[in-house]
Order: C-alpha cells, then structure tokens, then sequence
C-alpha cells in the first residue's frame, strides 16, 4: 500500500546485495591488554579501519542515543538492535519504568489494579535480577517497587532474586542483597511480612532466552513456586556467600535456593491466590518464564503444581502473543521499522545467528515483533547454539556456522538484504575471560571476512557495524582510565558491557562511487544505520527517521 512506499533514492540504484553483519560486543576503544579485539588477530575488521577513511567510522551505542535514561546506561543488545532497526530513538523499557514509578502512574495503570485485587488475602511475589546494571532491570525500582506496593495494600511480600555479575561486577550480588535485605527489613518494621524467598544466578536460574534451554526456567519454577531447591538456607546473604565459596561459582551461575524458616519450611512458595511480578523491563529473559506462569496448557517441564494466582509483567515481553496479558507499564511502541519498510517495498530479507542471539536480528531488530512480515519474502535462520556450557569452553561459538550459512544464502542470490549478529565478542565477554575472548574476537573476524568475500563474488554491499560495546574493555577502570585494583591487588573484571562507541563500515564492489560518509552528523548513534542501508538498497528513508550516515559526490 501507498503508505509504506518508499521514494527512490535520487543517486543510489537498487538490487545489489546488501550483508548487513551486526558484530555483538564490539566496541572501539585503546589498544591495551585488557581490549581482547586489539588483541586478537582481527586483520578484516582492521582493515574496514584503515582501508577507506571516508567509508569507516564511530557511532554512539549507548546512553541517550539508544533511548536509556542516562549517558551512564551502557548500552545493550535489546536497545542497540531496537536502534538498528527501528532508525529512530525510542525511550526504552528502563526509562518507561522511571516515568511510572516516579509519576505514581505504575499503582494506578491496569496491570497494577488486576494484582491488587489479591493483596488483602495473598502474597505478593517479585522475582527478577538483583542488580544496578539497567539492562534488564535496576534495584532502585524494585526499591520504589516495594514501597509503594506495600503503601497500596501489599501485606505479605516475597522477593525472588536472580544473581547478576554479567551487567554488573562479578561478586557484587552480595551487596545487592545486602542493601535488599535492608529494605525489606524496613517494611517489616511497618508490619508488612516481607522477606527474600528464593534465589539463583541469572544465567542458571529462570533467565534463559530464545528456548535455548527449558531447564534454566524449571530450576527457577521449582524454587519459586514449589518452594524446592538443591540448597536451603535461613538467609539469603549467607546463601550467596556461601555457594559462591564452596562451589567456586561466580554470581550468574549460582545455583537455586530456597530460603527456609527456623522449622525448614519454605518461606515463599507461590500458592493460589498470590499475585507474581517478574520485575524485569526487558523481554528477552522474561518470555519464557512468563509463559510458564502465564499458559494453562504448557508442556515445556512438568510444572508439578499450577497455581492460581494473578501475573503481571514489569513490561509486556511480547506484543505479537500479547505475553504476559498483564503488565505494570506499556512497553516502547516500535513501529514501522526499517524491516517491515523494506519487505514492503520487495526487499527479500534473510536473518540469521545462532539461538543466544537469534531473536536480536529478528524480534529486537524488528521492534520487538516476532515471526515474518511477508512470509513469501523473507527467511530468518536460527543455527542451534551450544547449550549447558559457558562461552569461554567454546568461544568459536557458531561463528563458523553462520558465515557458512551466509555465504550460501549470498551467493545464492535468493535475497537482497542478508542480515546475521555474530554474538562471539559478547557471549565470551560475559564469561570475563580474557583468553577466551580473545579467541572470540578472531572467531568473529574469520566470520566477517567470509560474509564480505561472498559480497565481493556477487558484486554486493556490506555495512559492518556492532550493537554495543564488550569484547574491547575486560576491566574496570577509574575515571582516567587505569585499571582498578581490588584489595588484593588483583584487576577486577569488567564482565558487562561498555560505554564505548561501536564501528560502521560500508564498502564492498556494489557501493556506487562517490558514496562516502557525511561529515556533518557528528553525533550519529546506531538508529542513524537504518536510513543508510534503506539508502544502499536504493530508496530514501522516511522523514522521521533519524538522518543517514551517508551522501553521494558527483567525481
Ligand atoms: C544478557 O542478557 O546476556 C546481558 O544482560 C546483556 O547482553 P546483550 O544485551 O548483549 O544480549
Ligand atoms: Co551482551
């Protein structure tokens, strides 16, 4: 239809191939030796570098840019792929979150008024990741969260944590605790009956994302729900301490456990007519799980016991299966996103990555939508991650797999956008193993140079760029950049993400001459990408989008 035609670009022709590669976790900053890509041998994206000035260059992949409340937000997978895709700024789920809780408006909205009906006779169940990071959720809103669901009638409050150390320092769930237990014994003292009821370390516990394994979710369901875990302890400081001692486990891998009372009971179980929360913002690690709490018929594990209760998301995850039905705020609403522009305008759209990011290149990079625009024209391929092991074990990954893939599908001239996430820099950066990260990067490097040779045998386009900072900075650093020392003298490990800003490359035999980079966006961030590669297939972006990266000389 008329409305989603877009207006032939004046300078640039159609059907070439264009590889748009979305390097996860790649970020620019110093050559030092804790920057694993600096490290590694990455001679094709060295080369993007250094070949063609005009055709390389840094765009901001955090903060404001990518819709997150502060310049101190780093950025995120979830937030980076939305602006790639999406080539407008949409606030994100953790500034929504802000907004309501500091308007009030998060007690008065629907999802509030539907769990509140069981707060006279029932418990109020909160479960989600413990932390400050921001990327999935932020302790100071659970904080807010708490209060003010105890202000408006919450009698007996049950909190169910899930350990970080992945967007935030390894080993820094203790304090988070810490400060949590602090709060709850506050509302305690209000007589409300509040207490920690469950735990676990977000990547072993109820987080798992794109069904790569049903059993994270389970371990979580048993310990939240049927009150059973493999470790029991009366207080869950002690528990985190403890498990992180005794199994040399770090924060995200911490095992389940359930807090008991002094009789050995179960303090929290979830029971009919109690209401749950899960009081994360962002959807990947939350649709699973709220599946489980939320579908009567359900065959992903035996959920034993399916209780009755109210379910309200933080967010809905999901807009498409409108999961769950109940949410304390309404999500970003991303619409007309370059995708869903393109197939209507005849682009043939392959996507593809392994399953830990698969979902980036489709859902996320479609605005938060899953499934085809136009079946007939498109094709999204998930190539079956590894599952049950930590990254750095195999830091190839699907690296290998998913160039392969590409390349055929290249060479095949099937499609004219062909779109892959390549998750190496990031997967293994989250483990915090410098050695294995560095493995990573190379992996990911081998990887772009197959995808550009295909593009060079078919005459294409590539535009290479990444979706935040990771593999480059594997340290914490104080304000002028040294590393920091912890009172051992060891570095501490930066597991997370960065602020750094991210690499685009265009190039490729396709690439009309005369094309090159503007010099007067200076402050592009990632949702600039998408109005360039509408451009590289030949139409011009819509006018509310924000501006191309690129213009066309006449020589
Ligand atoms: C995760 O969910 O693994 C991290 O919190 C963020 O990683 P991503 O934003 O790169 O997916
Ligand atoms: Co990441």
């Amino acid at each position: 239809t008329s409305q989603w035609k877009l207006p032939d670009h004046p300078k640039l022709p159609k059907g070439k191939t264009v590889a748009v590669v979305v390097l996860d976790g790649w970020g620019e900053a110093n050559a030092d030796q804790y920057n694993c890509i600096a490290v590694a041998d990455t001679p094709t994206m060295d080369s993007l570098k250094q070949g063609a000035p005009d055709k390389w260059r840094l765009v901001k992949a955090h903060g404001t840019a990518v819709g997150l409340p502060t310049e101190d937000d780093m950025g995120n997978s979830e937030v980076g792929h939305n602006a790639l895709g999406a080539g407008r700024i949409y606030a994100q789920g953790a500034k929504l979150v802000d907004f309501a809780l500091a308007s009030g408006k998060i007690f008065q909205g629907e999802g509030f008024k539907y769990i509140e009906e069981c707060l006279e006779n029932g418990t109020l169940h909160l479960i989600g990741l413990l932390s400050d990071g921001g990327v999935h959720s932020r302790l100071d809103q659970l904080q807010l969260l708490l209060k003010g669901a105890a202000e408006h009638g919450a009698k007996r409050i049950r909190v169910h944590i899930l350990t970080d150390g992945r967007d935030v320092l390894d080993g820094s769930s203790v304090g988070f605790v810490e400060i949590l237990e602090k709060d709850l014994e506050e509302l305690r003292k209000k007589g409300v009956d509040a207490q920690i009821a469950s735990g676990g370390g977000r990547m072993y516990v109820t987080m798992d994302r794109y069904e790569n394994d049903w059993g994270v979710v389970k371990r979580g369901w048993d310990a939240q729900v049927l009150g059973e875990a493999p470790y029991k302890f009366r207080s869950a400081v002690e528990a985190v301490k403890k498990l992180r001692e005794d199994l040399k486990v770090s924060d995200q891998y911490i095992p389940p456990f359930v807090i008991v009372d002094e009789n050995g009971k179960p303090v929290g179980p979830i029971v009919d007519g109690d209401a749950v929360v899960t009081i994360n913002f962002r959807a990947d690690r939350m649709v699973m799980v709220a599946k489980a709490f939320e579908y009567e018929n359900f065959d992903k594990f035996d959920r034993v016991r399916f209780p009755k209760i109210r379910y309200a998301g933080m967010l809905q995850y999901d807009g498409e299966l409108k999961l769950p039905s109940h949410y304390l705020v309404e999500p970003p609403e991303i619409e007309r996103t370059s995708g869903e522009y393109l197939v209507h305008n005849g682009i043939r759209t392959f996507a593809c990555s392994e399953t830990v990011k698969f979902g980036h290149v489709t859902f996320f990079w479609n605005g938060n939508r899953s499934g085809y625009f136009n079946p007939e024209l498109e094709e999204y391929v998930e190539i079956p991650s590894d599952s049950g092991i930590t990254f750095n074990v195999q830091p190839k990954m699907k690296a290998l797999e998913i160039a392969e893939k590409t390349r055929e599908v290249i060479l095949s001239r099937r499609f004219d956008q062909v779109r892959v996430n390549l998750p190496n820099g990031d997967m293994v950066g989250h483990t915090g193993d410098i050695e294995a990260t560095v493995v990573a990067c190379k992996a990911a490097d081998d990887a772009v140079k197959m995808i550009l040779d295909a593009i060079e045998q078919v005459g294409g386009i590539y535009v290479v760029t990444a979706d935040h900072g990771n593999a480059e900075d594997m340290v914490k650093r104080n304000k002028s950049g040294q590393p920091l020392l912890d009172k051992n003298g060891n570095i501490q490990i930066l597991t997370s993400h960065t602020l750094q800003p991210v690499p685009v490359a265009i190039g490729g035999p396709g690439l009309a001459p005369g094309v090159r980079f503007r010099k007067d966006v200076s402050k592009a961030g990632l949702a600039n990408v998408a109005a360039t590669v509408m451009n590289l297939h030949g139409f011009e972006a819509p006018s509310d989008y924000e501006p191309t990266l690129i213009e066309v000389i006449d020589n």
